[in-house]
């Protein structure tokens, strides 16, 4: 829970206020405070640097039983990150501290040269974002979140920004609720259990919801994704969820890898770090997390999410490289490796989504390339489209959000790298350079002349260690993302 509060610091009896200091201004409006952190100051070991830290008890100034003091560094450093930042590994330290409440006084906006509204919203996610923890697999939890997060706020701001704290609150609820599905084991989220727990989710939004299964997808022609469910014992699903508000309107339409597990199926990965192949679902995380947190927002447009749930194994039944399958498209693709299974669920999704809804915009996100990785490494996500316009405001969400976004190239010439001997198409390209393009553009084949962005994001969805404001496992990736997309299209 997250509230914006106000209160005077000489009779207030909080049990623990967070101040943030910078190191070389006074950011702070609130005398009272000004005169505390001259106090802390004072401290050879604390100057405001940034992630310094020191905590004053009892003192006889104020009521308050916990002072923490933490550095923001310089001002010149000082940016909405920073500040997210700050207030994650505030939270953070009064989880690992047992407690149960937190009051985190805000600087004054024009002193960091900020507006009120984007600083408060950077505190509050870090805040929310920080207070998670993944451990329903452990018998004995160390830790719990906080009941309480405070912002300590000028009293005519507390009724300006109710809005605000509310709409951030939900969205990081749908980051956590996409954390918590990434780290979920791919024994405890098969396409049909995964389909259940973002169905039930889904409905109690208000989401128009369908669910398809083998038989479904085999009359409706779905052949690329059955060809990569077909080695795993466990059946896929197709989920789609509709936000609907204004009828006969266009929608924009999501849609998300969900490959439950990526084993690689006959072209087996190699062992090591296989089990990261877990977080395969990551884009269906992201596209249903949004869904519904953009329904409970009561978002004003008609948002369409599409997610197909495969798992890719080898078994007896499994696709063999060199097979040819028919899309849904109805172009043919021969599977020259069956590790390249994203794209092919994906294309009858996308094929699928164009068909149906002929959106206004489409978007796909899916952890599609180890290549992507290797060009832009764990924190960026690669953004492939021809519409410039889309792009910039895709890599415009992700630099507010600091889901941070960078634009590739989706040239026409590499598209002979796709070439099949036999088939309309080959799922691999004929060089292992540039894998991220040529799988980009093997889905470019599938979406007509829709305005369509694919979205990258095998790096940043995954953090093997803990973040300022995220535990280590899932990311939550693309939600916030595309929450704040939403509001521009
Ligand atoms: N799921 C992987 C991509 C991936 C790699 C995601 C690392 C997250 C982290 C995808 O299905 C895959 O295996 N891609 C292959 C494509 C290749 C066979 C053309 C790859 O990237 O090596
Ligand atoms: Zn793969
Ligand atoms: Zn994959």
């Amino acid at each position: 829970m997250i509230q914006l509060k106000s209160a005077d610091l000489k009779k207030a009896k909080t049990e623990t206020l967070v101040i943030p200091v910078c190191e070389d201004k006074d950011i702070h409006d609130d005398a009272t405070i000004a005169a505390l952190i001259r106090k802390a100051k004072k401290l050879k070991e604390f100057k405001g640097a940034k992630d310094d830290q020191v905590v004053f008890y009892n003192l006889p100034d104020v009521k308050i039983v916990r002072l923490i003091f933490i550095g923001l560094g310089k001002l010149k450093k000082i940016d909405t990150e920073a500040l997210r930042s700050m207030a994650g590994k505030a939270v953070k330290g009064c989880i690992k501290k047992d407690l149960s409440e937190v009051l985190i006084a805000v600087p004054a906006a024009e002193k960091l040269n900020l507006t009120v509204q984007p600083l408060l919203a950077a505190l509050m996610e870090g805040a929310c974002l920080g207070n998670h923890l993944f451990d329903k697999y452990k018998k004995e939890k160390k830790h719990k979140p906080l009941k309480k997060i405070n912002l300590l706020v000028k009293p005519a701001a507390v009724k300006t920004y109710r809005r605000l704290s509310a709409r951030i609150e939900t969205v990081c609820q749908g980051t956590i609720l996409a954390r918590e599905w990434v780290s979920t084991p791919s024994n405890d989220k098969i396409p049909a259990r995964f389909s259940r727990s973002i169905a039930r989710l889904a409905r109690q939004a208000n989401l128009k919801v369908s669910v398809w299964g083998a038989k479904d997808l085999k009359n409706k022609k779905f052949g690329a994704m059955l060809a990569v469910a077909a080695g795993s014992q466990n059946t896929p699903r197709l989920v789609i969820l509709e936000h609907k508000p204004q009828q006969g309107k266009k929608s924009i339409v999501l849609v998300g890898k969900g490959v439950t597990f990526d084993s690689g199926g006959i072209n087996l990965k190699p062992s090591a770090s296989m089990e990261d192949m877990k977080i395969d679902m990551s884009g269906a995380a992201a596209v249903a997390a949004t869904l519904i947190t953009a329904a409970k927002l009561k978002a004003k447009m008609n948002i369409v999410g599409i997610i197909p749930l495969v798992e890719n194994m080898p078994s007896g039944k499994a696709s063999r490289p060199g097979d040819i399958i028919k899309s849904y498209a109805g172009k043919t693709v021969e599977i020259g490796n069956t590790d390249a299974e994203g794209r092919l669920i994906l294309i009858d999704a996308l094929a699928y989504g164009v068909k149906k809804y002929k959106p206004r915009v489409l978007i796909d996100l899916a952890t599609l390339t180890g290549a992507c990785v290797v060009a832009l490494g764990e924190k960026i996500a690669g953004v492939f489209s021809l519409d410039d316009k889309l792009a910039q405001a895709i890599i415009s969400s992700g630099d507010k959000t600091y889901e941070r976004c960078w634009r590739m190239p989706l040239p026409d010439d590499y598209k002979e790298l796709l070439k099949s001997d036999f088939a309309d198409l080959n799922n691999i390209a004929s060089t292992r350079y540039g894998g991220a393009i040529t799988a980009a553009l093997f889905l470019s084949e599938f979406v007509g002349k829709t305005r369509w962005a694919h979205i990258d994001i095998a790096g940043p969805v995954y953090g093997k260690k803990e973040t300022a404001y995220c535990a280590a496992g899932g990311t939550g990736f693309g939600v916030r993302l595309l929450c704040d997309l939403l509001e521009k299209l």
